[in-house]
């Protein structure tokens, strides 16, 4: 069968390359999963769902494409290490990582338990945190690599999601500290942020947050959702030779919604009047 992602990049540009995708079998990381197998990579692809892994690697497979899936739950390290130890076992090597897994709900941050709140940062920092350690120490600190994080549209905030806002805003600082810790060692690593993306991480949410959702397409400048491709295109470049000289910077893919928003109505309240501090009293 052939082939099936019309991917913009070069057929065979990863061509001997294996490269794992974490939450790689939905949504974005499936989609990134399926282009750079079309692109010659052999991809591993690990969650914590088996059956969402086989499914996209029989899809691979069908399309020409070589895949091989591991269940890890990145927030574990031991399930991180085994998850190692099967892809150099093998694999024999990594030449790319792409950390996509995460996760999030939505809800006022007064209203956030401190249970939800360690999952969602564990899962997002501390899983990408774990994923680029072992990584590092089991392979790329003697061979180099590329790594890829996944950020949100949270550079001003993110009302609504306060947990998954700062553990991705932790995620985009800890790729600037490992860029340079790690160029020694010939590694790269970026982020890419996207913004509202048409994936199957939307379903998750509840219906109740289907007005927010429209009114956030409204206030993105493009006046669209982005797609999963375009993501993906943006995370094999960053995997490709054409970043060879980029590291620790992040790309924002958000339709220049970071640029402009109001997505978090704040009421009159008067509740900020200016006679709480008048400390000059000279007229
Ligand atoms: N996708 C979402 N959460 C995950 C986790 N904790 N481990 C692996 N993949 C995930």
């Amino acid at each position: 069968m052939p082939i099936t992602y019309r991917s913009i990049f070069r057929p065979g540009l990863f061509d001997g390359q294996t490269i794992l995708i974490t939450g790689g079998g939905t949504g974005i990381g499936r989609a990134i999963a399926h282009e750079l197998a079309s692109l010659g990579a052999h991809v591993v692809l690990a969650a914590r769902t088996l059956e969402d892994l086989e499914r996209v690697a029989g899809e691979i497979g069908e399309a020409g494409g070589s895949a091989s899936c591991f269940v890890c739950n990145i927030r574990e390290e031991e399930q991180v290490a085994a998850l190692f130890d099967f892809v150099l076992a093998e694999r024999g090597g990594l030449h790319g990582l792409v950390n996509n897994a995460g996760g999030q709900f939505i809800s006022p941050a007064e209203m956030i338990s401190p249970k939800g709140w360690r999952a969602v940062v564990e899962t997002n920092l501390t899983g990408t945190f774990l994923m680029c350690r072992e990584a590092f120490n089991r392979h790329m600190n003697s061979h180099g690599g590329v790594i890829v994080n996944m950020l949100m549209e949270m550079w001003r905030g993110f009302p609504g999601m306060a947990h998954s806002a700062a553990a991705r805003a932790g995620i985009e600082n800890l790729t600037k500290t490992l860029a340079v810790e790690w160029a020694r060692a010939g590694v790269r690593i970026n982020a890419v942020a996207p913004g509202l993306i048409a994936s199957s991480g939307l379903e998750h949410y509840p219906e109740a947050a289907r007005p927010m959702i429209e009114q956030n397409v409204r206030d993105i400048p493009m006046k669209r959702m982005g797609t999963e491709a375009e993501v993906s295109a943006a995370v094999v470049f960053l995997l490709s030779p054409a970043a060879a000289f980029i590291s620790g910077e992040s790309i924002k893919i958000d339709g220049a919604a970071s640029l402009w928003r109001k997505t978090w109505e704040v009421p009159e309240h008067g509740r900020h009047a200016p006679d709480e501090y008048l400390g000059f009293g000279l007229d």
